[in-house]
């Protein structure tokens, strides 16, 4: 069983990627897994090449500062010709309508004067993503499950229309940290390109301004630690938290914390020890550039071959090889 997942460097890492995602990733490694950076999905809108490059590489170190095995980690942009070549394909056999009504697209684009192609196309490479290696299982966040329903479509679609090629694969959400909010406003998700950053705890981030962060993430006027996501969307945000740190249920989590001040410190421990040992795995790999190259190679080569095999067997079924 092949397990694959991704995370876009369009920011730094912050704390939802990584409890969300990259630390499960790293928990239930197998040796098929594969776990990419998806650098070529962080150009759909305005960006900076140079800041992108650096990005990559050090979301690429925190996947492996992480504990996800180097055998599975890949850059996508090493990988650029073959997944554009399976998008088209697969861009014939989506419709417009299937990714204009994709839920991030309406998100990003409402209100832009302009709006990249790539921005509505992003979700047919990120079916190539899945469908190249023949992923069965796909771990993600909430945010990222309509995505992969699309996935599972075009993969459908493609084997009823021009014969068997893909494996249908599935999303697998987590019970716990699906969807970590905004510390400064619990209303939105927690997300790496929020402007402001007083609410969003990035991965790498020294632990007094971690500290600083929780000390000041929004509550409200109910004075109970208590969890209660409708009510007390903050407070519920902070047990949550807690919660994926501690293995403990949100709310198990929550008994025996008496004020919010005290949550609060509780959490920011939590998450403190939580990166601890991440942040410095990933700074000794980030201080050593060879042995990050070496990495990078390899995973490369071993992502190419991976998906040689089935991308033939579909441009010759499309009818172009
Ligand atoms: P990205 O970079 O937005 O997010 C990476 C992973 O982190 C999860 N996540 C969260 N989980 C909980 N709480 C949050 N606040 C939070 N924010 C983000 C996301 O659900 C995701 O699992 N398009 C994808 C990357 C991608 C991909 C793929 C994923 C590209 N190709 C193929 C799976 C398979 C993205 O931009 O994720």
């Amino acid at each position: 069983m092949t397990r694959l997942s991704a995370v876009t460097p369009s920011g730094h890492a912050q704390l939802g990627n990584y409890l969300g995602a990259i630390r499960r990733w790293a928990c239930e490694g197998a040796p098929d897994d594969l776990y990419f950076v998806s650098d070529m999905h962080a150009m759909t809108t305005a960006y900076n090449p140079q800041r992108l490059r650096a990005l990559s590489r050090e979301m690429l170190a925190i996947l492996i500062g992480s504990g996800i095995k180097p055998e599975s980690v890949f850059v996508q942009s090493d990988i650029a010709a073959q997944l554009s070549t399976l998008s088209w394909v697969l861009e014939c056999t989506c419709t417009f309508g299937e990714v204009a009504r994709m839920i991030q697209f309406k998100e990003k684009s409402a209100g832009a004067k302009t709006v990249r192609l790539g921005l509505l196309t992003y979700p047919v490479l990120m079916a190539s993503d899945i469908l190249l290696p023949g992923a069965d299982e796909v771990p993600v966040g909430d945010d990222q499950a309509q995505h992969v329903e699309l996935a599972r479509a075009l993969a459908r679609r493609f084997n009823t229309t021009y014969g068997e090629a893909f494996v249908v694969p599935q999303a697998v959400t987590p019970k716990v940290a699906a969807r970590i909010r905004d510390l400064a406003d619990p209303d939105r998700k927690m997300a790496k390109s929020t402007r402001n950053e007083t609410g969003v705890v990035f991965v790498l981030e020294d632990a007094d301004m971690i500290r600083r962060k929780f000390q000041r993430a929004v509550t409200d006027t109910a004075g109970r630690v208590e969890y209660r996501p409708d009510e007390q969307p903050g407070v519920a945000n902070l047990l949550e938290i807690l919660s994926a740190c501690t293995g403990q249920s949100p709310k198990t989590a929550a008994e025996g914390i008496g004020s919010y001040r005290e949550l609060k410190e509780t959490v920011a421990d939590a998450v403190i020890e939580e990166l601890r040992d991440v942040r410095k795995r990933t700074q000794d790999l980030l201080a050593d550039p060879a042995e990050l190259d070496r990495i990078r190679a390899t995973g490369a080569e071993r992502a190419a071959q991976r998906g040689e095999h089935r991308l033939s067997s579909v441009l010759r079924l499309a009818g172009i090889a």
